[in-house]
């Protein structure tokens, strides 16, 4: 498991006067997502059937992302007492499931399933360092940056493991760099979108766009630079890129003007 437990967070620090309801939405979906992580797990269990070494820390991965569900979801009680954490879990697994009963890898190889993995945990080690830059409420603070040290070692793990596959087979630059690509504009589809509408939206009907923009407007607006450098940097190492050199600054300078932009758009539109 991870090096802390639920026991171990100091909740009755919890102070209601520096919450922000819009980073409580946030928070709702991002439990939902982190508690369904075990489905992950087991997918990647069968796509390394014959690797039982590899098995037992997916088993292990997977739990400790239920744990992130799990704390998220209690702080998330804890800021709104009427939500109802299990009714949402439901609402979410009856609308949004991850194709886990697949024959192989969906990503064509195990290099591809690393890269993609890495992908994700960049993705979620930037959420949770960009959330715990973003609110004051000390007991989300002390959850973030236990949950973001956990995705950087899980990137780690990943990053680790898809260099032993490349030992094995091989998967070039650019073949990396499009399942890279490929997996950062999958951050747009379902899950995100559906896990938002699941925890927030009441009787409302679901709408994939509107959702999706929704989650967006919200989840773009907690991000600075640094939080994109870095996770380019993380990025072009998944794909043997250099991280560090004048193209992870420019991308980092394109995606934050981007991210600026769509921001503004979606805060436009939603006025
Ligand atoms: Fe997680
Ligand atoms: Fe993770």
């Amino acid at each position: 498991m991870a090096g802390w437990t639920l026991d171990d967070i100091a909740w009755q620090r919890f102070d209601a006067s520096q919450v922000d309801p819009e980073i409580v939405k946030v928070v709702k979906a991002a439990a939902l997502v982190e508690y369904g992580g075990a489905g992950y797990a087991r997918y990647l269990c069968r796509v390394f059937a014959d690797d039982a070494e590899f098995q037992t820390r997916m088993e292990r991965w997977g739990r400790e992302e239920m744990q992130h569900g799990e704390a998220l979801a209690r702080w998330a009680v804890l800021a709104d007492p009427e939500f109802d954490f299990a009714a949402a879990f439901a609402r979410f697994q009856g609308g949004y499931r991850l194709a886990e009963d697949v024959d192989g890898s969906r990503r064509g190889s195990r290099c591809g399933e690393m890269v993609a993995r890495c992908i994700v945990e960049t993705g979620t080690s930037s959420h949770y360092t960009a959330l715990l830059e973003a609110t004051r409420e000390p007991v989300l603070r002390e959850i973030c940056r236990r949950i973001a040290a956990d995705e950087l070692r899980h990137y780690r793990l990943f990053y680790k493991n898809l260099g032993m596959c490349l030992a094995r087979e091989k998967l070039g630059r650019w073949a990396r760099l499009k399942i890279a690509l490929t997996r950062v504009a999958e951050s747009e589809d379902d899950e995100l979108a559906y896990a938002y509408y699941a925890a927030n939206a009441g009787d409302a009907t679901y709408d994939r766009r509107r959702w999706s923009r929704a989650y967006m407007g919200r989840a773009c607006a907690i991000y600075r630079p640094h939080h994109l450098e870095h996770g380019i940097a993380m990025i072009l190492k998944a794909v043997g890129l250099t991280p560090n050199g004048w193209l992870g600054r420019t991308l980092a300078r394109l995606s934050w003007r981007a991210m600026r932009w769509r921001a503004g758009r979606l805060a436009r539109d939603a006025a």
